[in-house]
C-alpha cells in the first residue's frame, strides 16, 4: 500500500470498525479517528500524557515512536507494535487497529433513574383548531386566521415566529385547514425571571397534524455520556430513551482538557458545540423513529449538563472556567431557539437550559436536586453526584449548601494501572476470601481485561477488610497474591492465564494512592458542608448517591474506605441518573422549572479550597 498519488492526502483504514478516512499528510492517527467519527478514549485530549489512545498500525509506514511513547507505553506493548494515536503520524496509507480498550463507545450507559411523580403542566400546550378555508370573501392571512381561532378558544392571541411562517401555508392546506398548534405560554411562567430570554407573550412554536402528540426532549449532557429522553408533553410519559458517548471525548476526556481544546484551537469551541449538536440530532432521529413520530413534533426541550458542558453547548466562552476563580458566563436559566443551536426540532421550539450554581456546580446538579426532591424536603439530606468533579449538596431546615470536589478521573479508570471504564471485560465487583483469594464479577461474558471504578472501590475495601493493606494503604508483603514489581507491591486480582489479554490484572500501591486522593476529596466536601451547617454526620437523615458510577457502587465497601460517612446503610439511597429525571420534570412541568430557578439562587456555594477547615479535614480523610 502506498501514499496516494498527490501525496497530500493519505488513506487510513480503521479496524476492526471497518471505517476508511482520508487525512492530510502530517495529521495524526487520532485526527484520523476523529475525522472518521470514531470516539477514542483520549483522556488528555492528545497532549501525550495519558497513554489512553493506544492503537496498532497493521500495514503501511508511520513515524518512529517518540520519546513520550517510549516512556509511556509498556515495553511489551511497544514491541508488539502499539503506539499512541495522538503521537503517530502516517507516512503512507495505513491500516490501523483500534483495540476495544481505546474505544469510548463501549461503556455502559446509565439511563434509568428514580423518578418523583409530578403532574404534567408543560410550558407548551396543544390547541386543536379548524379554520374556514381562505376564499375571495375571506382574505385574512393564514396566520391571522389561526390567531383568530386560537383567540376564540383561549382568549389570548399568540404570535408566529418567522421560522414557522415558512411552512405554515403549505401545512395548513395539506391538513385541510385543521391543525394542532403547540403554544408556548410564556405568561404561565411565574414572575421573578424564572423563564428568561423571551417576551411575555404566547407564541406558536409547532404546527402538527391534529391527533399527533406534541413531544419534548430532555437531555443530560454528561462529560462522557449523553442521555436523551423523548417525552409526551401532555402526559409526561417517557416514550423512548437513548444514550450515546459524548463525542467531545475525542477532544479531551475531562472538562479541563476540553476547555484547553476550546481555547487553543481557533474553531475549537465551534467544533465541540457542533459535535454535541450532531449527536443530539442523531439521537433524536433514532428516538422519533422508535415511536413513529416526526421531529417537527418536538416542541420543547430541557438540556442539562455541568457548567462547562452547558457553556460549550450554548456556544459560550469557557476560558474563564479554566482559570481561578472559575466563574460561569451566566448562571440564570436560558431559553434559546433550538434552530439557533442547529437542532432540528419543530421550527419554533426553544431549548431551556436550567440555571448553573457555580463554575463547577452546574445545571446537571440542579436537575439532580429537582429529580430527587432534595431541595424540598424538611429532612437533613446530603446528595452527591460522583464524577471527575463530584458535586455535593446538603439541605437542612430550608437552607442549602453545595460544593464541588476535585475527585479526579480515577473512578473512570484513568490513572489506575489496569483501570478502564465500566465496559465489557471490566471487573466490577471483588470479594476476597479469608484465604486471600479474589472472587470477581465481570461485566459481560468474557474474561477480565481491567477494573472499573466500582471494582477498584470493592477491591480496596476487601484488601482493607482482610488486612492485606492497612489504614494508610500499605501492603503486607506476607499476604497471599501480594507481588512485587520493581520494588512496588501489588495485589493480583487476575493472573495472566485468567485475564483476557494475557497480562495479570493487579491493584498497585499507586492505584490505592489515587483512590485515597479521590475518596478524600469527596469526604472532605461532605465534611465541610456539615461544618457549615453546624451538624455532625449522625444527623444526616438521608444520603443520596446519584449518577452512573454511584449506581454501581457497593455502599458498604464505600463506607469502609471512608469515602462516605459511617451511617447505617439504610440511610443511603442510590438513585441512578437523577439529573435525567430532573430534566424530564422540568420539561413537563413549569412549576418544577420555576422551582429550579428560585432554589438555585438560594444555594450557598462553598469554595472548598479556601475554606479554613479544608486542609485539616482533607489530611484526615486520606486515611482509610
Ligand atoms: Fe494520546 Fe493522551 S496520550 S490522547
Amino acid at each position: 500500500m502506498g501514499a496516494n498519488a498527490d501525496h497530500t492526502t493519505l488513506q487510513i483504514d480503521l479496524e476492526p470498525i471497518g471505517r476508511r478516512v482520508d487525512i492530510a499528510a502530517g495529521q495524526t492517527l487520532l485526527d484520523a479517528a476523529r475525522a472518521a467519527g470514531i470516539e477514542m478514549v483520549a483522556v488528555c485530549g492528545g497532549e501525550g500524557w495519558c497513554y489512553t489512545c493506544l492503537v496498532r498500525p497493521l500495514t503501511g509506514r508511520v513515524t518512529a515512536p517518540t520519546t513520550v511513547e517510549q516512556e509511556g507505553i509498556r515495553p511489551d506493548e511497544l514491541a508488539a507494535g502499539f503506539r499512541l494515536a495522538c503521537q503517530t503520524i502516517p507516512l503512507t496509507d495505513v491500516k490501523v487497529e483500534i483495540p476495544p480498550d481505546s474505544l469510548a463507545t463501549q461503556q455502559r450507559l446509565q439511563l434509568e433513574g428514580r423518578e418523583t411523580e409530578h403532574p404534567s403542566a408543560p410550558l407548551v400546550t396543544e390547541i386543536d383548531i379548524t379554520v374556514d378555508p381562505a376564499t375571495l370573501e375571506d382574505l385574512r392571512a393564514d396566520a391571522t386566521r389561526l390567531q383568530d381561532a386560537v383567540e376564540a378558544i383561549d382568549g389570548a392571541r399568540p404570535v408566529f415566529p418567522h421560522a414557522l411562517l415558512r411552512d405554515l401555508s403549505g401545512q395548513l392546506r395539506a391538513q385541510e385547514w385543521s391543525a394542532r398548534l403547540g403554544v408556548r405560554r410564556t405568561r404561565l411562567a411565574v414572575p421573578d425571571g424564572a423563564i428568561k430570554g423571551t417576551e411575555e407573550r404566547d407564541e406558536v412554536v409547532a404546527i402538527v397534524p391534529t391527533g399527533a402528540p406534541l413531544l419534548g426532549l430532555a437531555v443530560d449532557i454528561g462529560t462522557t455520556k449523553i442521555a436523551a429522553y423523548l417525552v409526551e408533553l401532555s402526559t409526561g410519559r417517557t416514550l423512548a430513551k437513548a444514550g450515546a458517548v459524548n463525542p467531545q471525548v475525542a477532544y479531551g476526556e475531562d472538562v479541563l482538557s476540553r476547555i484547553s481544546y476550546a481555547i487553543e484551537h481557533a474553531d475549537g469551541r465551534a467544533t465541540l458545540q457542533a459535535r454535541v449538536v450532531d449527536t443530539l440530532n442523531r439521537l433524536v432521529t433514532d428516538l422519533v423513529a422508535e415511536v413513529g413520530a416526526a421531529r417537527s413534533q418536538i416542541a420543547d426541550a430541557v438540556i442539562v449538563g455541568n457548567t462547562a458542558m452547558h457553556h460549550l453547548f450554548a456556544g459560550l466562552p469557557v476560558d474563564q472556567l479554566g482559570r481561578a476563580p472559575y466563574v460561569p458566563v451566566v448562571s440564570d436559566p436560558l431559553d434559546i431557539p433550538a434552530r439557533d443551536l442547529g437542532l432540528d426540532f419543530a421550527s419554533g421550539a426553544y431549548v431551556h437550559l436550567p440555571p448553573n450554581i457555580a463554575g463547577y456546580v452546574g445545571a446537571d446538579h440542579v436537575a439532580m436536586a429537582i429529580g430527587t426532591g432534595v431541595w424540598e424536603t424538611a429532612r437533613t439530606v446530603v446528595a452527591v453526584d460522583i464524577g471527575t468533579n463530584t458535586e455535593v449538596t446538603l439541605a437542612k431546615g430550608g437552607r442549602i449548601w453545595s460544593c464541588s470536589c476535585a475527585s479526579g478521573p480515577a473512578f473512570e479508570g484513568a490513572h489506575i494501572r489496569d483501570g478502564m471504564r465500566a465496559a465489557p471485560g471490566a471487573i466490577e465487583r471483588v470479594q476476597i476470601t479469608e484465604g486471600g483469594q479474589p472472587l470477581l464479577k465481570i461485566i459481560g461474558d468474557g474474561p477480565p481485561v481491567g477494573i472499573c471504578g466500582s471494582g477498584i472501590m470493592d477491591a480496596i475495601s476487601e484488601l482493607l477488610r482482610t488486612g492485606i493493606i492497612n489504614r494508610k494503604g500499605v501492603f503486607d508483603a506476607q499476604m497471599p497474591r501480594v507481588g512485587n514489581e520493581d520494588g512496588v507491591l501489588h495485589y493480583v486480582l487476575a493472573g495472566s492465564s485468567t485475564a483476557g489479554h494475557g497480562r495479570p490484572i493487579v491493584v498497585t500501591r499507586k492505584d490505592i494512592n489515587e483512590i485515597q486522593l479521590a475518596k478524600a476529596a469527596i469526604r472532605v466536601g461532605v465534611e465541610v458542608l456539615l461544618h457549615e451547617a453546624g451538624i455532625s454526620h449522625g444527623e444526616i437523615d438521608e444520603f443520596i448517591v446519584a449518577g452512573a458510577f454511584g449506581t454501581y457502587l457497593d455502599i458498604a465497601s464505600t463506607v469502609r474506605t471512608g469515602m462516605f460517612p459511617p451511617l447505617p446503610l439504610a440511610r443511603f439511597k442510590q438513585v441512578g441518573n437523577a439529573a435525567g429525571a430532573g430534566a424530564r420534570q422540568m420539561l413537563v412541568s413549569v412549576p418544577r422549572r420555576v422551582l429550579a430557578a428560585q432554589r438555585a439562587r438560594q444555594v450557598a456555594y462553598v469554595e472548598l479550597t479556601i475554606h479554613p477547615e479544608f486542609a485539616r479535614k482533607y489530611l484526615k480523610s486520606l486515611y482509610f
